[in-house]
């Protein structure tokens, strides 16, 4: 089916409410069911929903503030929720196995000790993560961090997450599902196909999440500026001064654009390389106090590394069906492919294998965040800069991460590939975390 550009208001995605609020503690309730929306104009999609909403409403949590999320599953098969970018115990990490039955409920339990960062929810039951995210099991996680409140930088209705990811229709507007992830050919935006946003005259922080199980967006504003704050796992030590910037399935970037530079009724495309995502229009004036202060929030530092690791991720094509694999090996649960000792401070040097076939891939590690060291001996792109969870991996490329596993949490994490359609083929292996 057919749609107009830019004729669809992006919607801003609805906050979720929490149920209840004890002294440490916001509680939250989420169905996971089924539903049917209009996404294209005069199409009913039939769509998998956290809380009716496609995409998943948004948490906001506020640092140093405990959640409980409690999912009731009204879906007919198994599933689950994984914090992505979250700290939290190996019990509430979604484990692709630890699964929550059909009309079974659970609840989550997320910490929120880490530092203000745009997270993201999604399933991640092993096998079926591709195709529930693909219908709709996504949603944005803020940490509000009060810590930040001091640099003034853009808030409240001014601070707008924004979640892209592609879809196919056919012709009843179904979502179409199994075919190549490069053939769809429809852009959503919060939920509306390549829609437009009005804006005020003023600056804006934006939060991109790239929820698309495969698709990379590279994004630009037609050459203008615009002021990356932060990525995956929080706020740069500086802002960076962008006109492009690449977004992997699973990465975030904050982003700030100043409205102010344009005169109203200027419209601005968000552009990528395969057609228009979005655009801004500036329809107002605003009062703005808000700015973006040369220095923003330190990195961590982390101690040496003590240990070197090496993953490659590459497929086996010979069978019929393709095999994901990590270190040659698909996923096995009963097998633990590397224990970490809790506190180590470590480098991974993270390969892509599937140089005949030019498959790119996005190596993803739960539990901390890493920065990036290196690109195969050349400095890190800009896009890398950092408190990363998801880096990009082009073919024969080896990038060099390191993270300090200095979280209190002992257990079994995942790390994969996150283009969801290669960790559902075994593109997946698990660190024990140990004393
Ligand atoms: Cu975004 Cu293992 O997940
Ligand atoms: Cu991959």
């Amino acid at each position: 089916p057919a749609f107009t550009p830019f004729a669809a208001r992006m919607p801003e995605s609805r906050v979720l409410a929490p149920v209840t609020r004890t002294s440490d503690t916001d509680i939250y309730q989420l169905s996971v069911r089924a539903k049917t929306i209009e996404i294209l104009p005069g199409y009913q999609t039939p769509v998998l929903t956290y809380g009716g909403d496609f995409p998943g409403p948004t948490i906001r949590a506020r640092a140093g503030r405990r959640v409980k999320l409690n999912l009731r599953n009204q879906l007919p098969q198994d599933v689950n929720v994984h914090l992505h970018g979250g700290h939290v115990s190996a019990a509430n990490d979604g484990y692709p196995t630890d699964l929550i039955p059909s009309s079974a409920g659970r609840v989550y339990e997320y910490p929120n000790t880490q530092q203000g960062a745009t997270l993201w929810y999604h399933d991640h039951s092993h096998g079926t993560e591709a195709e529930h995210v693909y219908r709709g099991l996504h949603g944005l996680y803020v940490i509000d961090d009060p810590g930040e409140n001091h640099l003034g930088l853009p808030c409240g209705r001014y601070d707008v997450p924004i979640t892209l990811r592609d879809a196919q229709f056919d012709d009843t507007g179904a979502f179409v599902w199994g075919v190549h992830p490069g053939e769809r050919d429809v852009t959503l935006v919060n939920g509306k196909p390549v829609p437009h946003y009005p804006v005020a005259r003023r600056k804006y922080r934006f939060r991109f999440a790239n929820a698309a199980t495969e698709r990379v967006f590279q994004l630009d504003l037609g050459g203008a500026e615009m002021i990356q704050i932060g990525s995956d796992g929080g706020l740069l030590p500086a802002p960076i001064q962008r006109t492009e910037i690449t977004l992997g399935s699973a990465e975030r970037m904050d982003i700030v654009i100043d409205f102010a530079r344009y005169p109203l009724g200027a419209k601005l495309v968000l552009n990528d390389p395969r057609g228009p995502v979005m655009r801004f229009d500036v329809t107002r004036e605003a009062f703005d106090n808000s700015r973006v202060p040369d220095t923003l929030r330190a990195l961590p530092v982390m101690p040496p590394a003590t240990v070197d690791r090496h993953v490659s991720m590459t497929f086996d094509l010979s069978s019929e069906v393709p095999l994901g694999l990590m270190d040659g090996k698909p996923f096995d649960h009963n097998r633990v492919d590397m224990r970490i000792k809790r506190g180590a401070s470590e480098i991974w040097s993270l390969y892509n294998g599937d140089t005949e076939f030019g498959i790119t891939h996005t190596f993803h590690m739960h539990l901390v965040q890493f920065t990036v060291l290196d690109r195969d001996g050349k400095p890190p792109t800009l896009d890398d800069a950092g408190r990363k969870d998801t880096v990009f991996v082009a073919p024969g490329e080896t990038v060099r991460v390191q993270a300090h596993f200095d979280s209190e949490f002992l257990g079994k994490y995942m790390y994969h590939c996150h283009y969801m359609e290669h960790s559902s083929l075994g593109m997946m292996a698990q660190m024990e975390i140990v004393p």
